[in-house]
C-alpha cells in the first residue's frame, strides 16, 4: 500500500510568491499537504504544538476516525476483533498485517510462549528497586535493561533481530510486569505457565502463590485478552510517536519500548485509568458528582475528568462501549453490580453526557473510564493499571518501530522550534551583574 499524489495542489503565497505544495491522497482519513520541501524552498517553519494537524508518517497499521467513533487495527474493526479474536492473534496481525492461519497462529504462539522466561539473572536486578517503587518506574528500567541481557537482539539493520527482539518483548513484558507487582508485596516470582493463555498466564504470574493452588477464572481470563486486544494499538498516539522518535536515531529496540513506557505513565496517557479510579473513589457517592462536575468545568481549579476526554475521538471512543459490557459481565460473575464505585461512573457517564459543556467539546468517556474498575475487580491495585495498559501496547509500539525502520522515507526526527528567547547578547563577568 502507498500514498498516492492527488491532482489537488495547496498554495502558499507568501511575500507575493507562491509555492505549490503537493497534496497526498491516503486510502482512509483526510487528505495531507505534503510539506517537506518547503522549509528548504520557502525558508519558512510551519507551527503545530502537539502535532494536532500533523501527519508524522506513513502507516498501514492502525485508523482510527474520531467523528465516526472507528478504529480499525490492519482494516478490521475493534468491535469484530474484541467480539471474536484473542490478544495473540491479534498481535500477529499487528505485526505482519494479515489475520494469520491456524497453522500460522499456533506457530506464533509457540514462539511467544518459549520466550516467556526471563534471564535468571534479572531476578537480582529486581532487587536493586525499593519495594515500595511504582511498578512502571520498575519496569521502565526493567525494559530498559533488557538490552543489556539480550544482546543478540540489538542489531536493528538485522531482520531475524528485529524479529527475535518484538517476540521477545511481546512474551516477556507479562513477566515482568507480574513481577514488578510481586517484589512489591514481599510474595516470591511466579515462573510462567505456558500451557496457559497469554493472559490466563499473566493473571496467574500475579495471582498464584507457592502455598496454594491459582485457578484462573475463564471470565476473567477473557476480561483481561480483552482489555489487552483494546489498548493493543492507538496510531501515532504519545507513547507509540516515542518509541518512533526514539527508534529514529537507531536506538536499540528494548531502549525504544523503555522510553514509549516512560511516556505512557503520564495521567493525561496511559495514568488515566489510575487516575480515574482515584478520581471515581475520591467522589465516593452520587450526590458528590455535581461537585466534581463544576470543577472540571473550572479552568482555574486545573481538575479534569479523568476518563474524559480525547485527541481523536471526537463522539464516542469504541474501545469504551466494549469495555463497558466488560465491567458489566466481570462484576456481575464477582456479584458485586451494587458496587458504589460501578455506581458513581455510571451515574458521572450519565451525568456529563446530558451537560452543556461535556456536550459542546465533545467530550466522552475513554477507554479508561472504565477498564480501572474491572481492573480493580479483579483485585489489581491501582499501580498496576498502568502496566497492564504497557504490556497490551507492547505489539502495537514492535509494530510501528518495526514499520518505521523499513520505511524508505525514514529520517531521525528532528521538530524545529519557533525560538521566542533573548536575541543574542555578550557574557557578563558575575561581578558586573
Ligand atoms: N475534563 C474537563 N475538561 C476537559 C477534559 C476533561 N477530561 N478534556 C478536555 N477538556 C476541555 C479542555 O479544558 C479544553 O477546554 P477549552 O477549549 O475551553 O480550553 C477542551 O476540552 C479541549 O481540551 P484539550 O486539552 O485541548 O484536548 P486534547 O485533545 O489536547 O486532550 C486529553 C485530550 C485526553 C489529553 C484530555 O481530554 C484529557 O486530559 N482527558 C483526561 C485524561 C484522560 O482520560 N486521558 C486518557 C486518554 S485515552 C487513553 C490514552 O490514549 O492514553
Amino acid at each position: 500500500m502507498t500514498t498516492t499524489t492527488t491532482n489537488r495542489k495547496a498554495t502558499l503565497t507568501l511575500d507575493g510568491k507562491d509555492y505549490d505544495l503537493p497534496v497526498l491522497h491516503p486510502t482512509l482519513g483526510p487528505d495531507v499537504v505534503d510539506i517537506r520541501k518547503l522549509y528548504g524552498e520557502a525558508d519558512i517553519f510551519t507551527y503545530d504544538p502537539g502535532f494536532t494537524s500533523t501527519a508524522s508518517c506513513e502507516s498501514t497499521i492502525t485508523y482510527i476516525d474520531g467523528d465516526l467513533g472507528e478504529l480499525l487495527y490492519r482494516g478490521y474493526p475493534i468491535e469484530q476483533l474484541a467480539d471474536k479474536s484473542t490478544h495473540l492473534e491479534v498481535c500477529y496481525l499487528l505485526l505482519y498485517g494479515d489475520l494469520p492461519t491456524a497453522g500460522q497462529l499456533a506457530d506464533f504462539n509457540a514462539r511467544v510462549t518459549r520466550h516467556t522466561m526471563v534471564h535468571e539473572q534479572m531476578h537480582y536486578f529486581f532487587r536493586g528497586f525499593r519495594r515500595d517503587s511504582h511498578p512502571m518506574a520498575t519496569m521502565v528500567g526493567v525494559v530498559g535493561a533488557m538490552s543489556a541481557f539480550y544482546h543478540d537482539s540489538l542489531d536493528i539493520n538485522d531482520p531475524w533481530q528485529r524479529e527475535v527482539a518484538a517476540i521477545r518483548m511481546i512474551a516477556k513484558l507479562p513477566t515482568i510486569a507480574a513481577m514488578a507487582y510481586k517484589y512489591s508485596l514481599g510474595q516470591p516470582f511466579v515462573y510462567p505457565k505456558n500451557s496457559l493463555s497469554y493472559a490466563g498466564n499473566f493473571l496467574h504470574m500475579c495471582f498464584a502463590i507457592p502455598a496454594e493452588d491459582y485457578v484462573v477464572s475463564p471470565v476473567l481470563e477473557k476480561a483481561m485478552d480483552r482489555i489487552m486486544m483494546l489498548h493493543a494499538d492507538h496510531e501515532q498516539n504519545a507513547s507509540t510517536s516515542t518509541v518512533r522518535l526514539a527508534g529514529s536515531s537507531g536506538a536499540n529496540p528494548f531502549a525504544c519500548i523503555a522510553a514509549g513506557i516512560a511516556c505512557l505513565w503520564g495521567p493525561a496517557h496511559g495514568g488515566a485509568n489510575q487516575a480515574c479510579l482515584e478520581m471515581l473513589k475520591e467522589i465516593g457517592s452520587v450526590d458528590r458528582i455535581p461537585e466534581y462536575i463544576a470543577k472540571a468545568k473550572d479552568k482555574n481549579s486545573g481538575f479534569r475528568l479523568m476518563g474524559f476526554g480525547h485527541r481523536v475521538y471526537k463522539n464516542f471512543d469504541p474501545r469504551a462501549k466494549v469495555m463497558k459490557e466488560s465491567a458489566d459481565e466481570v462484576l456481575g460473575l464477582l456479584g458485586i453490580e451494587d458496587n458504589p464505585i460501578l455506581q458513581v461512573a455510571k451515574e458521572l457517564e450519565r451525568i456529563a453526557l446530558s451537560d452543556d459543556y461535556f456536550v459542546s467539546k465533545k467530550l466522552y468517556p475513554n477507554v479508561d473510564f472504565y477498564s480501572g474498575i474491572i481492573l480493580e475487580a479483579m483485585g489489581f491495585p491501582t499501580s498496576m493499571f498502568t502496566p497492564i495498559f504497557a504490556i497490551s501496547r507492547t505489539v502495537g509500539w514492535i509494530s510501528q518501530w518495526k514499520e518505521m525502520i523499513g520505511d524508505k522515507n525514514q529520517k531521525i526526527g528532528r521538530p524545529r522550534q519557533l525560538y521566542i528567547g533573548p536575541k543574542r547578547r555578550d557574557y557578563v563577568d558575575v561581578r558586573h551583574r
